[in-house]
């Protein structure tokens, strides 16, 4: 069976940084481009740490563009109080030697969907939806041809991380996520409800170093700094990575749980600006737009990252 096709938006980010490697690990999956986003840190940070990603990975080969400098209406909100002025604290990884694409982000999502059979190029978020939505309204040709949307981002259940109502992904674009939720994309949504259940924990992390490789290292060391925010935050030195959720649920679907649900992202309330709305209980009766992710088989899911971070350099 041929690789499931998919490009990594992204903004690195150790827990992106997870995401990548456990894709880049993974034979189940061809990643066809990485586009990165002002998110964690400004683009021109996330675009060099994906490209530091890919080399530490021993993939330079494969394309990167940086996309959006800033929301599509919102002031840029960055996350430097958890992830460190790079956006990738935690290990020193040598400059990357590859350039970027002297094209954006979105241009490069565009022109890889379009030039890809129909139904053949997954998205998968892990940022802000920005380069999202701005390449669904320059070409929405891409909509139909896309296989599916897999993000991380949105809360329920757990409410917000960054709000008390929303999660950073969307809360720093709602409005780009709205584009996203309502562009009839087959859509599965990745929360925090989902992601807080993906708890890496200090036995883990000495299994990763362990592995001794200078990709599992240099993990460990990301994991490590990322780290003392979980200890901030759950007052424990176990914490959630979630971004890896979203590569996770593409290649064991079976160890998470969830249902189709109609989503709806809050785009006026200065309270709630940014809520992902699932109508869990299908009270409005609407149609669904999104499979939403609630539930993760923890111990199946880091066994298998550590397997395919284990395979590379
Ligand atoms: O809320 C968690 C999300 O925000 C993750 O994607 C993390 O990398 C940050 O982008
Ligand atoms: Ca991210």
């Amino acid at each position: 069976m041929s690789p499931r096709k998919i490009i990594i938006d992204t903004d690195p980010g150790q827990d992106d940084a997870f995401a990548m490697l456990l894709a880049l690990g993974s034979p189940e999956l061809e990643v066809v481009a990485v586009t990165a986003i002002a998110g964690n840190v400004p683009v021109s940070k996330t675009e060099r740490n994906a490209r530091q990603i890919l080399e530490l990975a021993g993939r330079p080969d494969i394309r990167v563009a940086p996309g959006c400098t800033r929301p599509m209406v919102k002031p840029l909100k960055t996350a430097e109080y958890v992830h460190g002025d790079s956006g990738l604290e935690g290990w020193e990884l040598p400059e990357p030697s590859t350039p970027a694409l002297p094209v954006h982000g979105v241009d490069l999502i565009i022109d890889t969907v379009m030039a890809a059979p129909a139904g053949e190029i997954t998205l998968c978020p892990l940022g802000p939806l920005t380069n999202i939505a701005m390449a669904l309204i320059k070409e929405p040709r891409i909509a139909p041809r896309l296989r599916e949307i897999v993000l991380m981002g949105g809360g329920y259940f757990e409410g917000g991380n960054t709000t008390p109502s929303a999660e950073f992904n969307i809360f720093v674009d709602p409005h780009a996520a709205h584009v996203v939720f309502t562009s009839g994309v087959p859509l599965t949504m990745v929360p925090i409800d989902c992601t807080y259940k993906a708890i890496l924990t200090p036995a883990w992390l000495e299994r990763l170093k362990a592995v001794g490789k200078r990709t599992a290292l240099a993990a460990a060391g990301l994991a490590e700094f990322y780290q003392r925010y979980g200890n901030q935050k759950f007052g424990t030195d176990s914490y959630p990575l979630h971004d890896p959720c979203v590569i996770g649920y593409l290649l064991r679907p079976g160890i998470f749980g969830g249902r189709k649900c109609f989503v709806e992202i809050e785009i006026t309330s200065p309270v709630t600006m940014g809520a992902t709305v699932v109508d869990w209980w299908n009270v409005t009766k609407r149609e669904p737009n999104c499979m939403v992710l609630r539930d993760l088989d923890n111990p199946a899911f880091y066994d298998l990252m550590l397997e395919r971070i284990a395979r590379l350099p």
